[in-house]
Order: C-alpha cells, then sequence, then structure tokens
C-alpha cells in the first residue's frame, strides 16, 4: 500500500495560520487539487484534532469509498461515531494501521495530518511520497508540517518529482519521493 501525506502550507512551513485552526487559508486551486487527489485513495489517516475541524468535509457520503481512520488517544470516547469499515477511531501504532489496511486491499492511504500525525508516520518509515500545496504566504507561526510546535520534528531526505502551478501567482504543488 502507498501512503502519500497530503498537505497545504505556507512558504515558512506551516500547515496553520498562526493560531487559527485549520486550513481556511488554502486557495480555491489547492482544494480543487486535493478534491481530485483524494479520489484516487482508498483509505485515509487522520489525527484526532484533524478531524473534528473537518468532519463536515470528510462526511462518508463525500467520498463513499474512503476508509477512514483517525488516531486518538481515547477511541472508546469516540466509539458511536464510528461506521463499519467506513470511519474508525484507534490508538494503534502507524505499523499496525499500515498492516490492517493491507490485509483489508486497500492500495491508497493519504496521510492527511495534522502535524502530530505526519511526524508520527515520517518517524515510522512509513510515507512513501508527500504532496505539498504551497500557497503564496508567510505565516510566521503555525502548526510545522511534521511535529509540534517548539518540537524537533523527523529528518528525512526527499528527491523531488514534480514541480506544477496549480495557479497564476501561486500555489505550487511539489511532489517528493520520500527516500527509504
Ligand atoms: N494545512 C494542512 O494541510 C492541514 C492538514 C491537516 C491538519 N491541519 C491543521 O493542523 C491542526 C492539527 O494539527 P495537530 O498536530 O495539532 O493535531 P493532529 O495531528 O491533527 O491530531 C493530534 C491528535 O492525534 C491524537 N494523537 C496524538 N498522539 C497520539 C498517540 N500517540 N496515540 C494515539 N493518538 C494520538 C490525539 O487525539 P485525541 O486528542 O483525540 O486523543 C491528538 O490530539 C489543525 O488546526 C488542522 O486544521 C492542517
Amino acid at each position: 500500500m502507498q501512503v502519500v501525506l497530503f498537505a497545504v502550507q505556507s512558504v515558512d512551513g506551516y500547515i496553520t495560520q498562526r493560531q487559527t485552526a485549520g486550513d481556511t487559508f488554502a486557495s480555491a486551486a489547492d482544494r480543487a487539487h486535493f478534491r481530485e487527489a483524494i479520489r484516487a485513495c482508498d483509505a485515509c489517516v487522520l489525527g484526532g484534532k484533524t478531524y473534528d475541524l473537518s468532519k463536515a468535509r470528510m462526511r462518508p457520503e463525500a467520498f463513499p469509498t474512503l476508509r477512514r481512520v483517525v488516531w486518538t488517544r481515547n477511541p472508546e470516547s469516540r466509539a458511536a461515531e464510528s461506521l463499519s469499515g467506513v470511519l474508525e477511531f484507534t490508538n494503534e501504532s502507524p505499523l499496525e494501521t499500515v498492516a490492517r489496511l493491507q490485509a483489508d486491499g486497500r492500495q491508497r492511504c493519504a496521510l492527511l495530518g495534522g502535524g502530530q500525525v505526519n511526524a508520527a508516520w515520517l518517524e515510522a518509515g512509513l510515507v512513501d511520497e508527500i504532496w505539498l500545496t504551497v500557497e503564496s504566504a508567510l505565516f510566521g507561526e503555525g502548526t510545522p508540517l511534521a511535529g509540534s510546535r517548539g518540537q524537533p520534528g523527523p529528518e528525512r531526505q526527499l528527491l523531488l518529482r514534480e514541480i506544477k502551478v496549480l495557479a497564476e501567482g501561486g500555489p505550487v504543488l511539489l511532489r517528493y519521493e520520500v527516500k527509504k
């Protein structure tokens, strides 16, 4: 199973605009790109915080064949929201999640953040590609792409595979392979 990390960030590397939660800063061009890219995935993983903020967009009817796995320290407290085969809550390791999705025949898993989940999956060496949209802005501070504020994130070497200008003046889509 391929694991692809998708994110939209500022030029200075933040996936939130300062303290504002969510990705409302993302341009229309990035949103269109993301809608298309997620259709090619049959599973996704997201952190509890990101899930709470994107529930409406990620509702089961929107992408009916997408199996959603939400990483939370307390899956029991969210069990009532789960939907068999569509939406589940887990505190298992990234490796356990990959094994379970593979056993279910899933081919392409989108890693949808936020920073904590991205860091854990990169640390575990389980991310194959990073599709990064860079908006033409500096935020100065915010949630980092991989990690938490003030904490060192993982180090990885990447190979640039594609650069695509999504709209005049930006954003730019950068597609990287993660070196193993
Ligand atoms: N621009 C983008 O592309 C983009 C993409 C995604 C997210 N975001 C933004 O990023 C922000 C969220 O990022 P974040 O890094 O703060 O949070 P996150 O990665 O979305 O989620 C963190 C949550 O993951 C769970 N978790 C953390 N460590 C765990 C462990 N060891 N075992 C099990 N579960 C664990 C916890 O959920 P519980 O609290 O439920 O226990 C924790 O609160 C939001 O503002 C979101 O909108 C931006």
